[in-house]
C-alpha cells in the first residue's frame, strides 16, 4: 500500500500562524477506483490569501474546516490513471491538496501544458496566479491607459513583480512600494520600474508626493492599512484604486481592522474602487497566460522564484508572506520538476 504524507488544519491561529495550525500526517492511499487518478504534487503555491482560509471570515470561497486537509494551488503530474481524460505523464494544476501524493477524480483540475523553453515551476509560479491577477486587476478592473501613473504596493511580491512590467508595457509610468533597499533596487534596476519608494524610509505621502507630484491614476493596492492611506491621500481627481489584496490585515483575526481614515477623497478626487477576484476570471484564463507566457519567453517579463524545497517545510514558508521575509513568488517544491 503506498503513503503520503498530507497536511491537516489542526488548529485555528488567532493571529500569525503558527506552529501547530497544521499538522503533517502520514497515510495510506485508496487504490484507484474507475475514473480516478494518482497525482504526484510537484509544487505547492504559497499565497497570502491562504491565511484568511484558516480563519472565520466571510470569504469569497469555502474555508478550509478545522481538521480537514489543508488546500491550496497545486501543479501536479499523472503518475497513474484509471481516467480517460488524464494520461499517466501528463500534467495539472488547479486547487489541490497539500500532500505528496493525492487520489482524485480530477474534479479541480485541469490539464496544464508544457511549456517549451519554460520550466515548470517557472511556467507554475507566474502562469498560475500572479501573472492572470496582475492583467486582470490592471486591464479589466484598473482600465489602464497608456500615460498614466500607476503605483503598485508590495511591488517585489510575486503579483507585484508582474504588475509593475506589466502597466510598463502597456505604456504607463510605475511605482513600486516595497519594503528595504534590496527589494528597492531589484525593481528598479533589474524590472525597470520608473520609481521606487521604500515605505520603511521615511513619511509614505511625502515620498510618492516626490516621485508623483501630480497624483496617481491607478493605485493597485495590495497591503492596505497605512500604506493603502497615502495612496489615497495621493490619487488624482477620477482615479482608480484596484483593491487586490489588503495582507496587512490578514493576520487581524476577528479583531475589526479599520478602515482608511482618507476614505472622504473616494469623494473629494471623485474616486473609483473596485475590488477583484482572479477565479471569477478563470474562463480567460487560457488568453491571459498565452499573452504572459509569450512575455516570459522574450524575456520581457522578468520575475524572481522563491523555492523552498520539501512539503515538510510548508507551513513555516507560508509565515514568509506575512514578514516581508519573501522574495519574489513563493513556492514549496515538493516533487519538482520530474
Ligand atoms: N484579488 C485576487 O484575486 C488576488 C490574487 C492573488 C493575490 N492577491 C493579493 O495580492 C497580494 C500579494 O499576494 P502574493 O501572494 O503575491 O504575496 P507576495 O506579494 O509575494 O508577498 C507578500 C508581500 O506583502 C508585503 N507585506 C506583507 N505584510 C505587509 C505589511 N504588514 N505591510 C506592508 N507590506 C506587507 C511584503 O512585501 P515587502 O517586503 O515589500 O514588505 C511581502 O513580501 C496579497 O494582498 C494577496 O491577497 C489577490
Amino acid at each position: 500500500m503506498a503513503e503520503t504524507r498530507r497536511w491537516y488544519f489542526a488548529r485555528r491561529p488567532q493571529h500569525e500562524i503558527e506552529a501547530d495550525t497544521l499538522q503533517l500526517r502520514t497515510e495510506t492511499l485508496p487504490a484507484l477506483a474507475e475514473g480516478q487518478m494518482l497525482l504526484r504534487t510537484l509544487y505547492l503555491s504559497l499565497d497570502a490569501t491562504l491565511r484568511l482560509w484558516l480563519s472565520e471570515w466571510d470569504l469569497y470561497i469555502d474555508p478550509v474546516k478545522l481538521g480537514d486537509p489543508m488546500k491550496g494551488f497545486v501543479v501536479a503530474e499523472v503518475v497513474d490513471s484509471r481516467n480517460p481524460n488524464f494520461a499517466v505523464g501528463s500534467l495539472v494544476t488547479g486547487l489541490g491538496l497539500w500532500s505528496d501524493y493525492v487520489v482524485t477524480d480530477g474534479s479541480g483540475y485541469s490539464p496544464m501544458p508544457r511549456l517549451p523553453g519554460l520550466p515548470i515551476g517557472e511556467a507554475f509560479g507566474v502562469l498560475a496566479i500572479a501573472g492572470p491577477t496582475a492583467y486582470i486587476g490592471l486591464h479589466e478592473i484598473g482600465r489602464i491607459k497608456p500615460g498614466d501613473t500607476v503605483m503598485i504596493t508590495a511591488a517585489a511580491g510575486a503579483v507585484g513583480m508582474i504588475t509593475g512590467q506589466l502597466a510598463r508595457i502597456h505604456g504607463c509610468r510605475t511605482i513600486g512600494v516595497a519594503g528595504g533597499a534590496e527589494k528597492c533596487r531589484w525593481l528598479k534596476q533589474e524590472l525597470g520600474y520608473d520609481e521606487v519608494i521604500d515605505y520603511k524610509r521615511g513619511n509614505l505621502v511625502e515620498q510618492i508626493r516626490a516621485v508623483a507630484p501630480d497624483g496617481i491614476d491607478v493605485l493597485f493596492e495590495n497591503v492596505g492599512g497605512e500604506i493603502l492611506d497615502a495612496g489615497l491621500t495621493c490619487m488624482k481627481n477620477f482615479g482608480t484604486v484596484v483593491v487586490c489584496g489588503l495582507i496587512s490585515s490578514y493576520n487581524d483575526g476577528e479583531q475589526r481592522t479599520p478602515g482608511p481614515t482618507m476614505f472622504r477623497n473616494v469623494i473629494m478626487r471623485r474616486l473609483r474602487i473596485e475590488g477583484f477576484v482572479v477565479l471569477d476570471y478563470i474562463d480567460r484564463y487560457p488568453d491571459y497566460q498565452q499573452k504572459l507566457a509569450a512575455w516570459m519567453l522574450e524575456g520581457r517579463l522578468k520575475y524572481r522564484l522563491h523555492v523552498v524545497d520539501g512539503l515538510e517545510n510548508a507551513l513555516e514558508s507560508l509565515k514568509l508572506l506575512y514578514s516581508s521575509g519573501n522574495n519574489g513568488k513563493l513556492m514549496v517544491r515538493v516533487a519538482g520538476d520530474a
